[in-house]
């Protein structure tokens, strides 16, 4: 559910017409429906209301700090896999006791940031990390807080670049092998304090099994770290609830929150939730302006404005996002590829797809972009990145400003 609606002909982000912005703000441009996102945050918060929880909403999927301050207003943590994310939460405002920090390559200098920020555990991925964590936390004579993120060898069934619980992925640690770090780390590793277990094992699944799969084996896991005298408080499940992008039947987190609330009853732990693209990824759009169609013999091309350097996701994975008009002004469909002005063929947003008959200085919305949109996007060719703007009803503010030409050549000398 979300707040992106035709007004007779005219697209509207909640009360405000997308053309007025897009005239205001130029184009490409980021828009983002806060009545959205405090709707998800809000669905999400309400399938786990009757267990203790804790929502880390990950900040790779959408990292403006107007939106993390969104969700954590509503309560929210986050988890970050960078200290570049840690510096942002915390001015975003973010509570140090709820933040979680995964990522397989943490660096000392990282580490040593988050231990003095107290945050609330570090999902450590390597036995070399973990003694890499203990050796800083001693150093700063502090007690660091862990989790093993532990791969639970469950195939998530999406795409390969984002499956992660595979003992093929460079993720976690085995299950044998994290029993075993936590006993040495209890016997050995006197500057940790073991909290939880945490497990990811992918995005955008539309699937409740492998979720269900994966929470059997952590909580085997669980009960044997408890024979051995390891409390465990926390189980953390990561993220990786999908959306519909097209005609995806991605499960409702309600029902998700019945099959995880089932699967862990009586464990006695908390959980925590780090999702990303659940909350944000239906929550926005990139309007793109048509620059020039081209009719070739083989091809028709919708070129835009907006490139693969402000959305990767359709050159990166092939990822559809549906495609409307601004202004709905044409009955006329015809077959074409939306395509950006970057020197790359993989520069598409969409391929042999009947569209409105788009012609150039048409407005388009590209659909459910606020999940890995403008988090991924990048200078390459030299382009600005693009600005971000939120709605609230009827009003509308720049949470990012468009980029400059200066902004491009920021730090580099001659
Ligand atoms: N926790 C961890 C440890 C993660 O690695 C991720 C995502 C999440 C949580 C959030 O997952 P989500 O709820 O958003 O599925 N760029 C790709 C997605 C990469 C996901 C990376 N990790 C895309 O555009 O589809």
């Amino acid at each position: 559910m979300n707040f992106f609606t035709y007004k007779k002909n005219k697209f509207y982000a909640e009360g405000v017409a997308v053309e007025r912005i897009s005239k205001e703000v130029g184009t490409p441009c980021y828009i983002y429906s806060h009545k959205t996102l405090t709707r998800h945050y809000a669905a999400f918060d309400e399938a786990f209301k009757s267990v203790p929880h804790l929502i880390c909403y990950s900040v790779k999927a959408n990292s403006n700090i107007a939106v993390l301050n969104t969700f954590i207003k509503q309560g929210s943590g986050v988890d970050i896999v960078s200290g570049g994310e840690l510096f942002r939460a915390l001015k975003a405002g973010a509570n140090p006791k709820k933040i979680v920090y995964s990522g397989v390559g943490k660096r000392e200098d990282e580490i040593e940031y988050a231990l003095k920020t107290g945050i609330l555990m570090f999902n450590v991925e390597s036995p070399e990390e973990l003694r890499t964590i203990n050796k800083i936390a001693g150093r700063l004579k502090k007690k660091a807080n862990f989790a093993i993120r532990v791969n639970p060898n469950v195939d998530a069934k999406t795409h390969p670049y984002i499956s992660t619980g595979l003992k093929k992925n460079k993720f976690g640690i085995e299950t044998e092998q994290a029993i075993k770090e936590y006993i040495f780390a209890k016997n050995n590793l006197k500057n940790l304090v073991p909290l939880g277990v945490d497990c990811h094992i992918g995005s955008q699944l539309t699937q409740i099994s492998p979720f269900t799969d994966a929470l059997k084996k952590t909580k085997n896991i669980i009960a044997t770290l408890r024979s051995q005298g390891i409390d465990i408080k926390y189980l953390d499940i990561g993220g990786g609830l999908g959306i519909t992008y097209k005609d995806e039947d991605a499960p409702h987190p309600g029902k998700y929150g019945k099959a995880v609330i089932e699967e862990t009853k009586g464990l006695g732990v908390t959980l925590i939730f780090e999702p990303g693209r659940v909350m944000v990824g239906n929550a926005g759009i990139l309007v793109a302006k048509v620059l020039y169609t081209k009719q070739g013999t083989e091809k028709n091309f919708i070129i835009t404005d907006a490139a693969m350097n402000d959305l990767a996701r359709p050159s990166l994975y092939g990822s559809y996002h549906a495609i409307k008009a601004v202004r709905k002004n044409s009955t006329k469909e015809i077959k074409a590829d939306v395509v950006g002005p970057i020197c790359e063929s993989g520069d598409f947003f969409a391929k042999d797809r009947e569209l409105p008959s788009f012609k150039s200085g048409d407005l388009m919305a590209i659909m459910s972009a606020g999940a890995y949109g403008f988090s991924m996007s990048s200078n390459y060719n030299s382009r600005p990145r693009t600005v971000e703007v939120m709605v609230t009803g009827n009003k509308f503010k720049i949470i990012r400003e468009r980029e400059s030409y200066k902004d491009l050549i920021k730090g580099e000398k001659i």
